[in-house]
């Protein structure tokens, strides 16, 4: 079989799953707190602590759903679930979907509220694969990709076609790395699975607005560095500079 980047992604990803969240645990928790604390920037219309009735849905009576793209272990999922009444997850690699699966079910969350399932969007010879055709995974009215747009061959086409699962009017964010110096990026173990050294944000301005979610398009960077332990050269540390960027599917886009 020939090796796709989507292939070398899901196989080093399998073989993460099971040490990603001890390994990363600081990394993740850090995210999660960024995250949450940009969650008036992500401009959603959350579910806020006080308002939600005893069935968790919204005050005003409508579910507000998460598709949490390249989900992993469910770091995105983890830091919205408070705000949102279903986090739903894609992921590739069947291990981190059955990690992500695990903590949900370890949490008493039931599938409505949290779960996960294996699959690739991305692969343009089949981009609307039968296993993520079900009407329910579609009309988000959140979507992310956590730290995955730089594993994607084409995360132009990722952003349409992630966009394509959100409702009009719907938010779509994506956190990733600014741009960096790749040459301790050749030396780090997951090198052969990263496209990309980072993007500017005239660079995921154009993505968002080819994507149709351009509208309200922001993008903040998320504290002054990231650490990611054991992924430098020489399983030193890694530094990284995160952002979080947002924007809002035109509500009379077809894309
Ligand atoms: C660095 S991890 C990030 C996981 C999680 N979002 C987080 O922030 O911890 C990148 C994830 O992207 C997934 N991935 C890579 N290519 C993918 C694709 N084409 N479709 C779906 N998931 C993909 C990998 O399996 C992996 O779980």
């Amino acid at each position: 079989m020939t090796e796709t980047t989507a292939s070398k992604n899901q196989q080093f990803f399998n073989e993460q799953a099971s040490s990603y969240d001890t390994r990363h645990q600081k990394t993740i928790d850090q995210l999660i707190a960024h995250i949450q604390k940009r969650k008036d920037f992500i401009g959603a219309r959350w579910v806020a602590d006080d308002d939600e009735n005893d069935d968790g849905s919204h005050a005003d009576g409508k579910p507000v759903r998460f598709l949490d793209y390249a989900c992993g272990t469910g770091l995105v999922s983890r830091a919205l679930a408070p705000y949102t009444t279903q986090c739903v997850g894609i992921d590739i690699s069947e291990n981190m979907v059955a990690s992500y699966n695990a903590r949900a079910q370890n949490q008493g969350l039931s599938k409505d509220e949290m779960h996960a399932y294996q699959g690739n969007l991305l692969n343009k010879e089949d981009p609307n694969p039968s296993s993520l055709s079900s009407a329910d995974l579609f009309n988000f009215d959140v979507a992310a990709v956590g730290l995955g747009a730089h594993h994607f061959e084409d995360p132009d086409f990722a952003a349409r076609q992630i966009a394509a699962r959100l409702r009009p009017g719907g938010v779509f964010f994506i956190v990733d790395f600014l741009p960096h110096d790749h040459v301790d990026g050749h030396a780090h173990k997951a090198a052969h699975t990263v496209t990309h050294h980072g993007f500017s944000e005239e660079r995921v301005r154009e993505m968002f607005t080819a994507a149709g979610v351009g509208k309200g398009f922001a993008m903040v960077e998320m504290g002054s560095g990231v650490v990611f332990a054991g992924m430098g050269k020489d399983g030193k540390e890694m530094e990284r500079r995160v952002f979080l960027a947002r924007g809002e599917k035109e509500s009379g886009s077809c894309l």
